[in-house]
């Protein structure tokens, strides 16, 4: 089997790297970087950190507005499918690489399989859901991380070529070694203490774009009584320069992190406050409260355990969160799978066939 892997943000490459591995046992990968993301402390070493072979293709896109970015990579990934032929073409997650990679193979008729697939937010002002939403009804092969996105694609008339395989980012964490380190030293030299500060992530552009909201997001984060680490993402420093907005005293700003890193940090932490996605699963993965800075959320289990809350970008609410936390001895189930879904999309692709 010859598939052609679709990738071109921060959170595919942690996605791709356990499946890339099992795949590459029996079949041909093809890489397809769109380069969506591409300074290196968002793209380049996460594939020297997880082991992802050098694309072999990059498109080179860049920042763009979305029409323009998904554009030139719809243009890009098109002319790969018919260069290399391939049988099936795998997509991840929710960008507008998904998007890209998910539309042009639907268009060169070659199968999609869409990994993270029948995830909501149900608000259609993120450009990651109208990503999501389209590649899921685009797909051939549907790999759900848990039986509420199952029933959320029946919901939407979808019930064929849908598997529930558990969450790929588990596999990831599962497989990464070093995360066991006691990283005392490594907090100590940043003056920071394990189980007393918070870790706090912001990139979404609902948050970013929005003066309001940002400086809301600040301004909580100024009051948290704790310390507070910030590995900033370069969007969300351009959108303060661009406001003017100045980060309240107290905060440790650093620059992205690599994924070991950024997991250490969060491992030791006290509470995470985050409006990503990945992180949120993460951060239940390693049993650390979460904050979410949205107003909704696609991984509603993390929710019902009470391992998460939705904060949104208002300061009262976020410090009342940031208050309350769960005990220590919290009930934690296991929600997404067992961090074996590599397998499981490999065996579905080759029964495919
Ligand atoms: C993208 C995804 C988001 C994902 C996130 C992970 C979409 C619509 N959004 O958001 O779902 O959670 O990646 O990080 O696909 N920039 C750089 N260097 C880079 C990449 C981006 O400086 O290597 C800056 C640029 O100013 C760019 C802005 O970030 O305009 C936005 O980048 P983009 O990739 O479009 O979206 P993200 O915010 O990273």
């Amino acid at each position: 089997m010859k598939v052609v892997t679709v990738l071109g943000a921060r959170p595919q490459f942690i996605k791709a790297a356990p499946l890339s591995r099992c795949l590459r046992k029996r079949h041909e990968e093809i890489l397809v970087h769109t380069g969506q993301h591409y300074d290196e402390n968002l793209s380049g070493r996460f594939f020297q950190e997880l082991g992802i072979p050098e694309p072999d293709v990059n498109l080179g896109v860049g920042s763009a507005r979305h029409g323009a970015q998904t554009g030139a990579m719809l243009e890009g990934i098109e002319a790969v499918i018919e260069a290399r032929g391939p049988d099936a073409v795998l997509v991840y997650g929710d960008t507008n690489s998904t998007l890209a990679g998910a539309l042009a193979a639907a268009k060169c008729r070659v199968p999609v399989a869409h990994v993270e697939a029948g995830l909501r937010s149900f608000n259609r002002s993120m450009p990651e859901e109208i990503n999501r939403v389209v590649a899921d009804h685009l797909a051939y092969w549907l790999f759900a991380p848990s039986e509420s996105a199952r029933r959320q694609l029946a919901a939407e008339g979808i019930t064929r070529g849908v598997h529930v395989v558990g969450d790929i980012m588990l596999d990831s964490l599962r497989l990464l070694p070093g995360l066991e380190e006691d990283p005392g030293a490594r907090l100590a030299g940043m003056g920071l203490e394990a189980g007393r500060y918070f870790l706090c992530t912001l990139h979404r552009a609902e948050n970013t774009d929005e003066r309001g909201r940002l400086a809301g997001i600040l301004e909580a984060l100024g009051r948290i009584p704790g310390p507070v680490v910030l590995p900033l993402h370069p969007r969300t420093r351009a959108r303060m320069e661009a406001f003017n907005l100045a980060f309240p005293p107290g905060i440790q700003v650093l620059e992205p992190l690599g994924y070991l890193d950024l997991l250490r940090l969060l491992k030791a932490s006290r509470c995470v406050l985050t409006d990503s996605g990945g992180i949120q699963k993460e951060a239940y993965y390693l049993s650390v409260p979460c904050i979410t800075l949205r107003d909704e959320t696609e991984w509603t289990e993390t929710l019902e355990t009470g391992w998460n809350r939705l904060a949104g970008a208002e300061p009262g609410r976020i410090l009342e969160a940031a208050v309350n936390l769960p005990p220590s001895g919290h009930p934690h189930p296991d929600l997404y799978g067992d961090g074996r879904a590599a397998e499981r999309i490999v065996d579905f692709l080759e029964q495919g066939f």
